[in-house]
């Protein structure tokens, strides 16, 4: 398989003609600029259709938060990127390699490029947080002390080093996500997906949690899907950068350029309704996103 970097050409194997309408004048998915393309995507259950024809682009350095009432198919959506459910029908692009045609040892080296924080943090409970992060690179068969470098390095990006002999048991909430996060970001991923990192957790942990995928964003301009039920986790994220100077977030007034680091899709009955930045999701008319925005900030403030 080749190197997965920016330098690599866009696909050139397509001969179906579809764009979908999207930003390219020829019809080749644009996989250097773009880290994630999903073209059309289709995917049921038992027929019971979950993705219904979505198509939606992440830029590289972007992070685009995934709005959705329960089961409208946000997880699917991760899942779908890291080829571990393929769809009916459509194309997935990830840093330019269609998923949806991949073999599974091409997908095992695409996924070390790809980081998920799953839904619950999914930790393993008989495992300390050491074991719980070093688990991917132990997959890859690196040698120990390079392990256990990169695991002190994860865990200091979380600040979690304190807790590398504990178990998960021994841990609060905030803290398990903070494990998830350093466990995703060990392979120092191109891609991170996260799910629901804040589901579960109060307004102030949640904060410390958003604080820290803005980090992941602003220092190494990783590009991201964030699926969330808090609006405003979506919000913060858009309108705050990390500074490396004080280690902690600053309002980005004034400096519309960090706003575009962050978008908003909206899932509904399987499409993709709003697409846009926070500043266009504040001014949307339509009746269901106001809808929505009103009950999710009721819900999850
Ligand atoms: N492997 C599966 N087999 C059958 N149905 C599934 C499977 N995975 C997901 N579904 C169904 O697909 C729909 C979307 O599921 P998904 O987990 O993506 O929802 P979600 O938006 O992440 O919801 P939540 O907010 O509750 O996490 C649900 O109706 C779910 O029951
Ligand atoms: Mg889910």
């Amino acid at each position: 398989m080749p190197p997965l970097d920016a330098s690599m050409p866009p696909f050139d194997d397509r001969t179906d003609g579809r764009t979908n309408g999207r930003s390219n004048n020829d019809r080749n998915p644009d996989t250097v600029h773009k880290a994630i393309i999903f073209e059309d995507v289709v995917l049921g259950f038992e027929d019971v259709p979950v993705l219904d024809g979505v198509s939606f682009e992440l830029r590289r350095g972007e992070t685009k938060v995934i709005l959705g009432v329960a089961g409208s198919g946000k997880s699917t959506i991760l899942k779908l990127c890291l080829g571990l459910l393929k769809p009916d029908s459509g194309r997935i692009y990830v840093l330019g390699h269609d998923v949806t045609t991949m073999t599974e040892e091409e997908l095992f080296d695409l996924r070390s490029k790809v980081g998920i924080v799953f839904q619950e943090s999914a930790l393993f409970d008989s495992l300390n947080v050491r074991d719980n992060v070093a688990f991917r690179l132990m997959e890859e068969h690196l040698p120990e002390a390079e392990v256990q470098k990169r695991v002190r390095e994860s865990l200091s990006f979380v600040e979690l080093e304190a807790a590398i002999d504990k178990l998960p048991s021994e841990l609060s909430g905030g803290m398990r996500r903070r494990v998830g996060i350093a466990r995703a970001i060990i392979t120092q991923p191109e891609v991170l997906l996260y799910d629901s990192p804040t589901g579960g957790l109060d307004p102030i942990t949640s904060t410390t949690i958003i604080e820290l995928i803005m980090k992941q964003r602003d220092v190494f301009k990783t590009s991201a899907l964030m699926v969330t039920h808090r609006l405003q986790d979506g919000f913060t994220l858009a309108s705050h950068y990390f500074d490396p100077a004080s280690k902690h977030m600053k309002s980005s007034d004034g400096m519309p350029s960090q706003d575009i680091r962050t978008s908003f899709m909206i899932l509904r009955e399987g499409k993709a309704v709003f697409e846009g930045s926070a500043h266009e999701l504040g001014q949307v008319q339509d009746p269901y996103i106001k809808l929505f925005r009103r009950m999710f900030t009721a819900l999850h403030p």
